[in-house]
């Protein structure tokens, strides 16, 4: 299973240090053989030796160049990263990514072989308007998106759970989940207030691959006890 932590504005560079360290270890002390990903912020990007694959909340599609405030390829390059997240709902309607500016920035990355944890979800008056008009709202922000590219993991976040400690009933998740699948080859993650009281369950889900955390995952001790869920359910 992929278990993916997104720790969005939070912990400084020597605080995601420490965190790398912890979980290192944790998945080392434990056997987990599990994908494990975690997305810091951006100032606290580094270097790291191990098998936790670090990843980029975002970068601007292109090598270098005049975009204030943006980073690069080439500043990804200086640590070694090749993993990116897209299409996060926070990029999309906090920070005004349009569809059209996450694809560019899809094909820039696909382009050079990234591995894309590509984002989607519906806010609450979408949810609210009936499965059909979700489905199409879903499926439209797969616009433009090679969903057959070999180094692609989606995750369905639903805007209203992100940080809300509301989710959607585990039968939800099941049909969307369903739904999304007939789509594509891709893993799919659910992403939106999993928490380790939670975790197991929807890890436990038909069509569920893994999970992507936020703030649950800021205290490794939580992210590793969910990792731990995901190792458990595979072995038994
Ligand atoms: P959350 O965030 O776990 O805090 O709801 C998830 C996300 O934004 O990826």
């Amino acid at each position: 299973m992929i278990i993916a932590a997104n720790l969005k504005t939070n912990l400084t560079r020597l605080q995601t240090t420490e965190y790398m360290n912890e979980i290192e270890s944790f998945l080392k002390t434990k056997n987990i053989n599990q994908e494990v990903l975690v997305f810091p912020a951006m100032s606290s990007l580094n270097s790291h030796v191990g098998n936790v694959i670090v990843g980029a909340q975002n970068a601007y599609g292109v090598q270098n160049g005049a975009f204030t405030g943006e980073i690069g390829k080439d500043h990804l390059d200086e640590f070694g990263i090749n993993t990116i997240l897209i299409g996060h709902s926070e990029r999309r309607h906090i920070l005004g990514e349009t569809q059209d500016a996450v694809v560019e920035k899809f094909n820039f990355y696909k382009e050079l072989g990234f591995k894309i944890v590509y984002c989607i979800g519906e806010s609450l008056q979408i949810r609210e308007a009936g499965n059909k008009i979700m489905m199409n709202y879903l499926n439209s922000q797969f616009e433009g998106i090679d969903l057959e590219y070999e180094n692609l993991i989606v995750a369905y976040e639903p805007v209203w759970a992100i940080g809300t400690g509301l989710t959607p009933t585990l039968e939800d998740i099941t049909t969307i989940h369903k739904e999304l699948k007939s789509g594509f080859k891709a893993p799919l993650l659910y992403g939106g207030s999993v928490k380790v009281t939670n975790a197991k369950d929807v890890l436990a889900l038909d069509g569920v691959d893994g999970v992507l955390v936020g703030s649950a995952a800021l205290y490794a001790e939580h992210f590793c006890t969910m990792i731990e869920y995901a190792q458990n359910l595979e072995v038994n």
